[in-house]
């Protein structure tokens, strides 16, 4: 089976595509390094010492999709390519608009045009906005606060008004909860060049040095220490998930969509403490005040992609604590 993965360059493509080639698929990539670098591509071969095309270019480039799809016959695509940081898209919302919705409508248009009705899309909790209750499951209430969670919303909404309108089509879309860790080689993982906004890539900077100490966005929500509670999931358990995900995909026809998260709630605090006990580094931190925007708690309820995919996260938090410093170690010493 041959796998058009978009976006495979960047934090979740990269261990995807690891884990594609470990369970012997092919694969063809496309990336415009727009959020990733080009060693990715190498790294990947090196981990899974396998081969695959690689294509540089913009998803929202319609004709060279038709060439992709021209000279490679595709199973079916997963879809990650897409702008990601919720602040730059409150200030550049067409730019998230733009990039996001129309890169999502070319592919979808070319694949039909090929007869290609299998696709994985990368959505988020975020489109969960803010839960009445915990944990949340694919059911609850849809909101969201912010240009890059409206484009997840909508390309939700054009997915399953897709499988509407054909029931050939076969669609899984993913909800990811909060992605953190990197592959155990330490080769691939998470390293934005500008000030991080997520947790996870901060506190690795002020691990290592490049940031002195991390901003800990208040202390006085309703969670066990009074600091924000999300559910974290090791990358490369994420990753399984597209396999699993992909089988189904592969095998039955449909619109569904499926929390990928472990179901378990850690604080801001749990996280400091477990990277300093794991690795043995201390993060200094301040408590400043919320993130505008930034709610208490968020967690899935995970027991739908168990029942349905088959998927349970297996690695624990100091398994993503170990794992995230050890990448951004090694890429300081590259
Ligand atoms: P990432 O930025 O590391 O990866 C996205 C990749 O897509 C990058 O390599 C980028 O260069 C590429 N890209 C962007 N626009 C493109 C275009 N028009 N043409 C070709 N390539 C393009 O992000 P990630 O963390 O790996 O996220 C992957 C997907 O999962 C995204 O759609 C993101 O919105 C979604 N998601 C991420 C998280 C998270 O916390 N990381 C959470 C929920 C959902
Ligand atoms: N936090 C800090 N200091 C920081 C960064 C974050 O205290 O420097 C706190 C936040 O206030 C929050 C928690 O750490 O309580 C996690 O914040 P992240 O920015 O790492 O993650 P979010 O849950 O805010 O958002 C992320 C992605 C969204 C995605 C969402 C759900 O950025 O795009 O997970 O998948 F939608």
């Amino acid at each position: 089976m041959r796998i058009f993965v978009t976006g495979g360059a960047g934090y979740i493509g990269s261990h995807t595509c690891v884990e594609l080639l470990n369970n012997n698929y092919e694969i063809v990539v496309i990336d415009n390094f727009s959020n990733s670098k080009r060693d990715v591509i190498d790294k990947i071969k090196e981990i899974t010492k396998k081969d695959f095309v690689f294509y540089e270019g913009d998803v929202t480039d319609k004709a060279l999709l038709s060439k992709i799809f021209k000279e490679n016959k595709i199973d079916a695509v997963i879809h990650f390519a897409g702008f990601k940081a919720v602040g730059e898209s409150v200030s550049k919302p067409l730019m998230y608009y733009h990039n996001n919705l129309e890169s999502t409508i070319n592919l979808l248009e070319v694949m039909n045009e090929f007869d290609v009705k299998k696709i994985a899309f990368s959505s988020s909790a975020t489109v969960y906005g803010k839960p009445d209750s915990l944990p949340i499951k694919e059911d609850f209430k849809l909101s969201t606060t912010n240009p890059y969670g409206t484009t997840k919303l909508m390309i939700e909404m054009i997915l399953n008004d897709l499988y509407k309108s054909d029931n050939e089509w076969s669609i899984a879309i993913l909800r990811y909860f909060n992605p953190i860790g990197a592959h155990e080689s330490g080769l691939i993982g998470e390293n934005p060049n500008d000030i991080p906004n997520n947790l996870m890539p901060y506190i690795m900077k002020v691990a290592v040095g490049e940031l002195d100490h991390l901003n800990i966005f208040g202390n006085d929500y309703d969670t066990h220490d009074g600091t924000g509670v999300r559910d974290y999931i090791h990358v490369v358990d994420l990753a399984k998930g597209h396999i699993k995900a992909i089988e189904k995909v592969l095998k039955s026809t449909g619109c569904d969509t499926y929390n990928l998260g472990t179901g378990t709630g850690y604080s801001v605090l749990d996280i400091v403490k477990a990277f300093e006990s794991v690795n043995n580094v201390k993060i200094p931190y301040e408590i400043v005040g919320r993130r505008p925007g930034d709610i208490d708690a968020c967690y899935a309820d995970p027991t739908k992609s168990l029942k349905l995919l088959g998927f349970k996260a297996t690695k624990n938090l100091e398994d993503m604590c170990k794992d995230s410093y050890n990448f951004v170690r090694r890429s300081k010493h590259e």
